[in-house]
């Protein structure tokens, strides 16, 4: 969607991959969806460093409002959840620099049975822009195939009535797919929206992540010309903090997503975000590759049992070849021995390549386009040190440099 929007793929927080409906507030913090929260998220935000790494947008997901309208039809926040209503929470994130969504469903109820907007569109998209909404999510469920293929584009047309930019966040294609098993029109989805779910759910699981990881990875023909700065393919949200995943397993999914140019949506108690995974998610370097203005989705290439992804990215001012990103997978039990050569993927720099070890910061070695690369792929099971995107740059390498300026 040109509406001057996610230009590079949205950072931020969604409630639901965590917390889910989050309506048991009784049973713990952990169970609940409230105002606190999503305060602690903006606070961590701008006091954790999470803001300079370009983590921006809060949304609360599905279930915060009350199960009925007000006796005007308008949307009302749950009251004992949000006392302050939603206008307090866009205020407090806003005074933070940073942005605030929320979520909504194209039929009359939501997925969780929560007041929706189809028949309320104009209203509810006035409700948004008036309660300071950057962002709308908006879900598919519990409607036809007509219904998605109009109903999203109507609910653009008054949100963008109001005058207030709200990335519009779509989950058309997923449910054309795999609710009505039809194929989604790309062009269509890609012209009425900043981004869109293509697949199932994440769950708080690594076997979920390596689902996604491989869908991602089969799909790339069919999603990757879509692909780019305005509008998005969406694979649902990171879970990090959760508990769930091994460093490698981490890893390898902030790497997939960073590599494809995906929205990075945490969904956590941020306070459960370890060590490791806090530095992953703020080196800078990496961040940079996921917000390359490009907004090219990695190819994956099979070389040896492993995946290769390769991202090119803007060449800097003055420089004849643009650098790439490199990341090496391996997601089957036994390590593999890849070797290969950046001429076989058009890497053709006539002075080579510094290439540079994207999670360390550290210089590996200079290669020219046909030297051979090898490397010691582990599996799974694994030591992930080899597995990681080796960034390659061309032999001037200010790309590095131009982070730390800003
Ligand atoms: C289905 C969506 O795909 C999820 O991300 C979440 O928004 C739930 N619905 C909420 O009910």
């Amino acid at each position: 969607l040109e509406n001057g929007l996610a230009r590079t793929p949205p950072m931020g927080w969604m409630s639901w991959g965590y917390y889910r409906c989050g309506v048991k507030c009784e049973e713990g913090e952990h169970k609940c969806l409230n105002e606190q929260l999503i305060l602690s998220v903006a606070d961590s935000f701008y006091n954790e460093g999470y803001q300079e790494a370009g983590f921006e947008y809060i949304i609360i997901d599905d279930c915060w409002s009350e199960k009925k309208r007000d006796r005007n039809g308008r949307l009302v926040a749950n009251k004992k959840r949000f006392p302050h209503g939603m206008k307090y929470l866009a205020d407090y994130i806003h005074a933070r620099g940073l942005k605030f969504g929320m979520y909504t469903n194209v039929a009359n109820t939501t997925c969780m049975r929560y007041p929706g907007s189809l028949s309320h569109m104009e209203l509810d998209a006035k409700t948004f822009a008036e309660w300071g909404v950057d962002y709308l999510k908006v879900d598919g469920c519990y409607v036809s195939e007509e219904i998605l293929n109009t109903a999203y584009i109507q609910l653009g047309r008054y949100l963008n009535k109001t005058g207030r930019p709200m990335v519009y966040s779509c989950s058309w294609p997923y449910y054309i797919q795999y609710i009505h098993q039809q194929m989604p029109d790309y062009e269509e989805v890609a012209r009425y929206c900043n981004m869109w779910r293509n697949y199932h759910d994440v769950q708080t699981s690594w076997d979920s992540i390596a689902d996604i990881v491989r869908h991602y990875r089969g799909e790339y023909a069919l999603l990757a010309p879509y692909h780019g700065p305005g509008h998005w393919n969406d694979p649902d949200m990171l879970i990090f903090g959760t508990g769930v995943l091994t460093h490698s397993q981490s890893r390898i999914q902030l790497t997939v997503f960073v590599m494809m140019s995906a929205p990075l949506l945490l969904s956590c108690d941020m306070k459960k975000i370890t060590p490791y995974e806090k530095s992953l998610l703020q080196n800078l370097d990496l961040m940079a590759i996921a917000q390359d203005p490009l907004g090219i989705m990695a190819e994956p290439y099979g070389v040896t049992g492993c995946t290769l992804w390769i991202k090119p990215h803007l060449p800097r001012k003055g420089d004849q070849f643009p650098s790439y990103s490199l990341a090496i997978m391996n997601l089957d039990a036994d390590s593999s021995d890849v070797s290969f050569r950046l001429s076989t993927y058009n890497l053709n720099a006539t002075d080579g390549y510094t290439i540079l070890d994207v999670f360390s910061g550290e210089f590996i070695r200079n290669v020219t386009y046909n030297d051979k690369i090898e490397v010691t792929v582990p599996g799974l099971a694994m030591t992930v040190e080899k597995c990681e995107p080796l960034r390659i740059v061309d032999h001037i390498n200010t790309y590095g440099k131009c982070l730390v300026d800003k």
